[in-house]
């Protein structure tokens, strides 16, 4: 089965290759890098031993979409391809509206064109906002959105639930991502932020590598154990094997239309100090840090209800987070 994997050169796209690789699926990368780096796929040859095809294309290019759907016979998509900084989409509403709803449905229609039914769709945890109930379930309502990235994620979910009620033939998962961490053990691909890290574990191993002076939690008010905010932080490996195994389940899938959202998370919640304690432990590295002003748009605590995953598709996340912050680390000193 040849899958095509937009945004395949990016954090989770990359590990997601390797995973459908390892799985007997033949990865077909689309990435423009605008947010990934060329050297990825030497990470990837490295670990496969062979470079998947690649395409260094726009995902909003409908003939260059269908050209690739069609010369690759394409048979399913995972789409990762999408602007995903919390701030950025503050500040640039056009852009993260035009560019992750643009892509998708210019997608949508070359997949109609070309009769590949099959999608898995990247969405966000952040779709959630501040859960009432924990933990969160997909049956929970979902509030206004407390970003526009988180907007146009809830968006595309509906973009896809509506297409399936139309009857269009479509099959599709979206899958909303608790806190990706981590990388493959090979250390030969990662998370590569771009500038000053946003996220949590790319800054703590950073800061143990030098690159970044001053860790700072922002915000010990929280009502939680420690008074900081806890996240559900899984693997990018198990990530990227629940992404292998929704696209079996979709190929099993016999209606022509269909469509289910799941979280996929490890169904733990861990606080942003636990997390750094872990680290000096796991690295060897102890950090300090100064606590600061709590962040814009940050929410409490969430962490994921697994159940639906692991009932319809079997799945769990096998590593914890100390296995992720171990990977990070290794990673982090691999790039010197
Ligand atoms: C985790 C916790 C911070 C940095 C974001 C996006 C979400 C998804 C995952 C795309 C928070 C605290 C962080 C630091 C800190 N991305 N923190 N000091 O905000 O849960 O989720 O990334 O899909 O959409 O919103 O992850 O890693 O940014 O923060 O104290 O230097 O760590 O306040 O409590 P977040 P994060």
């Amino acid at each position: 089965m040849n899958i095509l994997v937009t945004g395949g050169a990016g954090f989770i796209g990359s590990h997601t290759v390797v995973a459908l690789s390892e799985a007997g699926f033949r990865p077909v990368i689309l990435d423009d890098f605008s947010n990934s780096e060329p050297a990825v796929l030497e990470g990837l040859n490295a670990i496969l031993g062979f470079s998947p095809r690649f395409y260094a294309e726009n995902c909003r290019d409908l003939d260059i979409l269908k050209r690739v759907l069609k010369e690759e016979s394409i048979d399913g998509v995972i789409h990762f391809a999408a602007f995903k900084s919390v701030g950025e989409s503050m500040r640039e509403p056009l852009k993260y509206y035009e560019n992750n709803l643009g892509t998708l449905m210019a997608l949508l229609e070359a997949m109609g064109d070309c009769s590949v039914p099959n999608l898995i769709f990247s969405s966000s945890a952040t779709v959630y906002g501040e859960p009432s109930k924990l933990p969160v379930s997909e049956t929970a309502l979902l509030p206004a959105p407390i970003s526009v990235y988180g907007s146009t994620k809830q968006v595309c979910e509906t973009i896809l639930s509506d297409q399936v009620a139309a009857g269009k033939p479509l099959k599709a998962f979206s899958l909303r991502y608790f806190n990706p961490i981590g990388a493959h053990p090979s250390a030969q691909i990662g998370e590569l932020p771009r500038g000053v890290p946003n996220n949590l574990v790319p800054f703590i191993t950073q800061t143990a590598a030098g690159i970044r002076q001053e860790l700072t939690v922002f915000g010990n008010d929280y009502p939680t154990s420690d008074g900081t905010c806890i996240r559900d932080y899984i693997h990018v490996m198990d990530l990227a094997e629940a992404h292998v195994e929704s696209l079996k389940a979709l190929f099993g899938q016999r209606q022509p239309s269909y469509y289910e959202v799941m979280n996929v998370g490890t169904g733990q919640g861990h606080s942003v100090l636990e997390i750094i304690n872990t680290f000096g432990e796991v690295s060897g590295k102890p950090l300090d840090y100064t606590i600061g002003e709590r962040r814009q748009g940050d929410i409490a605590t969430i962490y994921a209800d697994v159940s639906k995953i692991n009932g319809m598709l079997g799945w769990n996340a096998k590593r914890g987070m100390r296995e992720g912050l171990e990977d990070a680390w290794r990673w982090q000193q691999s790039l010197g």
